[in-house]
């Protein structure tokens, strides 16, 4: 680690989603001063950089990845003084900055898709989005069957014939990657942010941007057969997308020190993801292995040794994450019986099995524990070190993701992971904000928040604090050694200078390996590693 410019290879990145953090003035949005104010939290859990969820203008039809201006602060969040005013604090405490960039669409009020609509078939404007024509006589029925990620069509009729393709939302119409102008213009947003002094960015369905719309289009049924570990496939994870990447890098590499970038793509196989984590593309992928894997020993075995393979032939680190704003926190899904179905259950809540808590958190402290001592960069989504749960029972009428409506309600959606954080036991919105919340705290949030865990030894967050800290100081190079010895359901490996890192994922209390140990998830007894814990050894001198 002495190169400083490969500080992103073993770094650990909080997530900020930032209408849900900090409230400065009371209109029940967290903004950019509010993440302001909290810098010294971040400091003092340690924590090596702060990746923004976004904060562009936006209409909110998706949580702010419908973004109507790519190089601007939403006046919600606050002001681009106010952004550069961060910038500074984070800096002054030694954090660094990765910003969300959404390439795949623009919002439908982004100034680029309103010339769109207002302009003929065949124009240059129609061209930077995919527009095509429909089915029928006069273009009356979609140009396919395909269905858009949060539900209902993926197709919305332009009034003259016409229909535009939108993935995601319909206010989330998808840019036409094929268009030099598409690709320019977003350098340029790149170029805005890295000269604004931020260090990375975050690449929102990377996978995406290269479409192949050569007619005949396949049906949706056709899609989905081509969905295949290593097929190609029409509208995901092509080729030609790493020719986009290559040119963002050539942008990244011109700075001092580079510019650093992760990949958001749910690909089909851990090899395809590699791709994208390349030195010539965006240098790093999420890996979301660990997050889909039930608390099994062997899987996590088999997903560790498998990536940190495949990331050091990609030239590359791996990345580790249990939560983020788009799935239900971790805490929580250790809490459920192995197997449960996510949406089923948080659709069906008071009909389901309930989550034991008390399990999940234990399983979720061993689980951060144990990726804080692997190789590569962790991913922290906030309040995960409060060890927050899901907020399962929102009343359906506080929904906010697009999925609940667009499901006509038969899928929740991911509001239950984006409540407002927990900063005081007592007062309005538990420290949030002066005035309301824009999703509802539940009143356990008290016993979570920041002020009732700081002072606590044993709390979540004195873990996380603890567990940085001491990554900080044991951290060296990226080797990992594994120790095969011991029971099947206990994983175990060192690092370099003796850093050892035992998890104990079966039920009996496992033997805890010779040394001191330098914290655990939870209390050890009679020099045993109890059932779902995790422990942290160094040689004792
Ligand atoms: C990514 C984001 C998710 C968003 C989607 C569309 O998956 O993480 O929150 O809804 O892209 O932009
Ligand atoms: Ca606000």
């Amino acid at each position: 680690m002495s190169d400083p410019a490969a500080w992103w290879r073993q770094a650990v990145v909080y997530q900020i989603y930032p209408r849900s953090f900090a409230d400065s003035n009371g209109d029940g949005i967290g903004d950019l001063p509010g993440i302001t104010s909290r810098v010294g939290y971040l400091r003092d859990l340690g924590v090596d950089a702060v990746w923004l969820s976004p904060f562009y203008p936006s209409a909110l039809a998706d949580g702010g990845y419908d973004v109507d201006d790519h190089r601007d602060i939403d006046p919600k969040i606050g002001t681009l003084a106010e952004f550069d005013e961060l910038v500074a604090a984070l800096k002054a405490a030694g954090i660094r900055l990765i910003v969300d960039i959404v390439p795949n669409h623009t919002s439908d009020r982004h100034e680029w898709f309103r010339a769109a609509l207002a302009a003929p078939p065949g124009s240059p404007e129609r061209d930077r989005y995919v527009f095509r024509r429909g089915e029928g006589l006069h273009g009356e029925r979609p140009p396919s069957d395909w269905t858009a990620a949060f539900g209902g069509p993926a197709w919305e009729p332009a009034g003259d014939g016409q229909w535009y393709l939108h993935m995601f939302a319909p206010e989330q119409p998808d840019l036409n990657w094929e268009n030099r102008e598409v690709r320019d213009d977003f350098l340029k947003t790149l170029t805005f942010w890295a000269d604004r002094g931020v260090d990375g960015f975050r690449v929102d369905v990377a996978n995406a941007l290269a479409k192949d719309l050569t007619p005949p289009l396949p049906s949706q049924a056709e899609l989905d057969a081509e969905d295949l570990p290593d097929g190609v496939h029409r509208l995901r994870d092509r080729d030609e997308v790493h020719e986009i990447y290559k040119e963002w890098r050539e942008l990244f590499d011109a700075y001092d020190p580079p510019r650093t970038a992760v990949a958001e793509a749910w690909v089909r196989s851990a090899h395809r993801r590699a791709r994208y984590a390349s030195p010539e593309g965006l240098g790093q992928a999420f890996n979301f292995d660990l997050l889909l894997a039930s608390w099994d020993a062997t899987e996590f075995r088999k997903i560790i040794a498998e990536n940190l393979a495949l990331a050091r032939s990609a030239r590359t680190s791996s990345t580790w994450v249990f939560s983020n704003h788009d799935v239900v926190r971790h805490a929580t899904r250790y809490a459920l019986p192995p197997g449960t179905d996510l949406k089923e259950w948080l659709l069906g809540q008071g009909a389901n099995p309930p989550a034991d808590t008390e399990r999940g958190l234990r399983r979720a402290r061993a689980a951060t524990l144990l990726a804080l001592a692997l190789p590569g960069s962790t991913y922290l989504y906030q309040g995960e070190e409060l060890g927050l749960p899901e907020v399962a029972d929102l009343p359906a009428d506080e929904l906010q993701d697009p999925t609940w409506v667009r499901s006509e309600g038969t899928e929740k959606g991911r509001d239950g992971c984006r409540v407002p954080l927990p900063w005081t036991a007592t007062g309005p919105l538990f420290g949030f904000g002066p005035g309301s919340a824009h999703l509802p705290q539940p009143a356990g949030f008290a016993e979570l928040s920041v002020e009732r865990q700081d002072a606590d030894g044993d709390s979540t967050l004195s873990l996380y604090r603890r567990a940085l800290a001491e990554r900080r100081r044991l951290q060296s190079s990226e080797a990992l050694e594994w120790h095969a010895e011991g029971p099947d359901d206990v994983v175990r490996f060192s690092r370099p200078g003796g850093w050892t890192c035992v998890t104990n994922f079966g039920e009996a209390p496992a033997p805890l390996p010779a040394g001191r140990v330098v914290l655990s998830s939870g209390p050890l007894r009679g020099g045993l590693l109890p059932s779902d814990t995790t422990a942290w050894l160094e040689p004792s001198s």
